[in-house]
């Protein structure tokens, strides 16, 4: 499969940050960890990912502006792009020797996300989006899938953790969702949850309290492949607001109407 230019450069970038994660994750007893706050860990292996995927991007392509998880924002000269990067997406699961975890890399041009790639290296499966261009992993084009009963969907969410807060929003959230659906997952790296919509492996998803770099690639990803997304309202405030909703045509519909309808007593 030929891949542009640009794919090609954020490839290269996230292959090389999951190569130095999988090395960390074989001895993951030895990481320095340290707590941002209740329940949210970041280790040496973030760093050291962020650090690869921010050097090998700003050498690519000089002067366009980032915004990472532990970097945070830096401003670059080219103020039309922005590189939105969560170097390791599922810190809990790697810290526990859960090999579901995700690099997950995009870039935004005047504010339009137009290239994602997310990277789980455990498994070597790579998927990539490029505006237009359709979604793949690998050399696979990929397709959401096709069921449109929430009876038959396999749907996947986000669990908040410790300190996140809206704990009873989510199981009002839950209650409503368990009620309709075939089954319900928690992957553990939001990226990767994105992803799996976009390869039809989940029919849906939701979660509400995530980053746009938890996010940005993965919404190009469903969307190239046939999917629909939105916020908890129906717009298009995920990446500011980090509240999402996705999965094919009519899942999306009804997914949407039964995360958001008040619990039944
Ligand atoms: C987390 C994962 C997880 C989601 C959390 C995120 P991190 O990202 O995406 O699936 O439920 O809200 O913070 O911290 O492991 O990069
Ligand atoms: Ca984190
Ligand atoms: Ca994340
Ligand atoms: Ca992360």
């Amino acid at each position: 499969m030929a891949r542009s230019a640009l794919l090609n450069v954020m490839v290269q970038a996230a292959m090389k940050a999951g190569r130095s994660l999988s090395r960390d994750f074989g001895e993951v007893q030895n990481l320095q960890v340290s707590m941002k706050g209740p329940g949210d860990y970041v280790s040496q292996a973030d760093r050291k990912a962020e650090d690869i995927i921010f050097a090998e991007l700003s050498r690519a392509r000089p002067g366009y502006g980032f915004l990472m998880e532990e970097r945070g924002a830096v401003t670059g000269d080219d103020d039309q792009h922005r590189w939105i990067v969560d170097p390791l997406d599922g810190t809990t699961n790697f810290l526990h020797g859960i090999p579901i975890f995700s690099v997950s890399i995009a870039l935004e041009r005047q504010g339009q996300v137009v290239a994602g790639v997310v990277y789980n290296p455990a498994m070597d499966e790579l998927y990539t989006a490029e505006r237009g261009g359709g979604a793949f992993l690998n050399d696979r084009r990929l397709r959401v899938a096709a069921r449109t009963k929430l009876s038959d969907a396999v749907i996947g969410c986000g669990v908040p953790h410790l300190g996140r807060g809206r704990h009873g929003n989510f199981l009002i959230e839950l209650r409503n969702v368990m009620a309709e659906v075939s089954g319900i997952r928690r992957l553990g790296s939001a990226a990767l949850d994105l992803a799996y919509v976009a390869a039809g492996r989940m029919d849906g998803f939701w979660e509400d309290g995530l980053s746009a770099w938890d996010i940005a690639a993965g919404l190009l990803l469903i969307r190239e492949a046939g999917g629909f997304v939105s916020d908890l309202n129906g717009g298009q405030t995920m990446l500011e607001k980090g509240a999402l909703v996705a999965g094919n045509e009519a899942i999306h519909r009804a997914l949407l109407k039964t995360v958001t309808k008040p619990l039944k007593a």
